[in-house]
């Protein structure tokens, strides 16, 4: 048995995390497909920048399916949006309207979700807003929140991980007007570079392998194998995705650097970092600093502590222990200019007073607080604005959770039981250790529509798939959750 087969089913791979102490472990460090091709440079998404109309901003996103050179000589069959494999950037700045319209040109119902936006539950893209191949969804928003680098990607009923997989997700660039710094790269593309991370496992035949399981054994980066991208300034910033759906992934450049944003915007203060660990959906905004002469390499090396896993074998089925080189940084020449110093000081960050309410959420096998998913179930009801504690709970010793809130933003206030890597700062999804708690104030979006709910849900997408997930309405004081039948399509 390979390791890869564990994760044929998430539940599955529960059982056999504990039994994998025994013969069947496979001690491994996988083998990429084209890691002996020579380096690529490194695709960058297009910048849409949709069309401006006054004050509103209008998108139209294909989710479509094609194929693409994902391994160098072998075309694989892919969806994207816009094209055959990811999607494009898009840009919005805070204040705008934004007019979106998705069309479904896949053989399959979808939904698009803005991971990290605070908008209204009949933008976000949850479930219950699946539409069919053939149709378009058109939800509008108003960008009402802080600079921050956001992403989307698919949110069907039980198939979240299969569409991103197969290759729907893009980034998002929130901006606004306070968000130019001295000596902040922000040229797209030249010194501001999105790293979208997601991996694949492939068929012998190149095709992406979708019965293997969701640890991905190849590390893809903007959507390829082995990437180089060649710096032409002496400072980048990176806005790093963790797209895939399973891996956890601590980055590290073989040089301390600083992370300047994560999930929900920037930091007070630029923070110098030796690495810094990304569980799937999180995003890091990081700076590098480059000397001619001196390349780096973006690398995934283990995780601190295996995550907090109680041992090797355990940390192996979650590819906890694996090292993979993402994305070679080649210095740029020396008559590169100098960088002027990095801000120091960047967004203050005010904790706004928390109303009272407090929540718990225990995490454990596939379950949130003892149940799993249900469409028809409001877990929960926000009828007030302002922000809230939660208790969030890792049950399982022995897996790797991290949890995701929709039409919100965290402040991890504590941590109990174990250790979160990185903890200042604005987020919308964190890692959640084996028996670790993780305390946040989490500031929700107040939209009242007791019709539609929002999610909150383990971000490792075939957990979410598999039912770790739960939903809550934002309601007026005193109104009653009045879910409108989910539109489940498919079953
Ligand atoms: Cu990116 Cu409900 O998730
Ligand atoms: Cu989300
Ligand atoms: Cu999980």
């Amino acid at each position: 048995m390979s390791r890869r087969t564990f994760f044929k089913g998430s539940v599955l791979a529960v059982a056999a995390a504990a039994a994998a102490s025994g013969a069947t472990a496979c001690s491994t460090q996988p083998e990429p497909r084209g890691a002996d091709a020579e380096a690529r440079p490194l695709p960058i998404p297009p910048l849409y920048e949709g069309e401006l109309d006054g004050n509103t901003r209008r998108f139209e996103l294909t989710a479509q399916e094609g194929e693409f050179e994902i391994v160098p000589g072998t075309m694989t069959k892919t969806w994207g949006f816009n094209g055959p494999w990811l999607g494009p950037t898009l840009y919005m700045r805070r204040g705008e309207q934004i007019d979106m319209t998705v069309h479904n040109e896949l053989p399959e119902a979808t939904v698009v979700h803005w991971h990290g936006l605070h908008l209204p539950a009949t933008a976000d893209g949850g479930p219950a807003l699946m539409f069919d191949p053939g149709e378009s969804w058109s939800p509008s928003w108003t960008v009402d929140q802080a600079a921050a680098t956001c992403w989307y990607h698919p949110h069907p009923h039980e198939k979240s991980a299969l569409h991103a997989y197969r290759g729907l997700a893009g980034g998002i660039v929130l901006d606004d007007d306070d968000s130019v710094f001295p000596g902040l790269p922000n040229d797209y593309g030249v010194d501001d570079i999105p790293v979208i991370i997601g991996d694949a496992n492939f068929t012998e035949d190149g095709q992406l392998d979708e019965e293997s399981g969701w640890v991905g054994d190849t590390p893809l980066i903007n959507g390829i194998t082995k990437p180089r991208f060649e710096a032409t300034t002496r400072r980048v910033r990176l806005r790093v995705l963790n797209g895939a759906v399973l891996r956890f992934r601590y980055l590290t450049l073989g040089a301390p650097f600083h992370v300047v944003a994560t999930d929900q915007g920037f930091l007070e203060s630029p923070v110098e970092v030796d690495g810094v660990l990304l569980s799937p959906g999180e995003r890091v905004e990081i700076v590098v600093d480059l000397e001619p002469g001196k390349d780096l390499t973006l690398r995934d090396d283990k995780l601190p502590n295996w995550g907090g896993l109680p041992d090797k074998d355990t940390a192996e089925t979650f590819g906890a222990t694996d090292v993979f080189d993402l994305l070679e940084i080649v210095a740029p020449a020396e008559d590169a200019p100098a960088s002027p110093a990095l801000a120091d000081k960047l967004v203050p960050f005010e904790l706004p007073q928390p109303t009272g309410v407090e929540r718990e959420f225990r995490m454990k096998n596939m379950e949130i607080n003892g149940k799993s998913m249900d469409m028809t179930r409001v877990d929960f009801a926000v009828d007030h604005k302002g922000p809230e504690i939660w208790h969030v709970t890792n049950e399982n010793d022995d897996m790797l959770h991290n949890f995701h809130v929709h039409n919100a933003r965290f402040a991890v206030q504590g941590v109990e039981n174990g250790e979160v890597e990185f903890t200042a700062g604005w987020h919308d999804t964190i890692e959640v250790p084996p028996l670790a708690t993780v305390t946040l104030l989490v500031d929700i979006g107040y939209y009242p529509d007791p019709t539609l709910a929002y999610m909150y849900h383990c971000h490792m997408l075939n957990h979410e798939d598999s039912g770790m997930m739960g939903q809550f309405v934002v309601v007026e004081p005193g109104q009653e959750p009045n879910l409108k039948l989910p539109n489940i399509h498919g079953e």
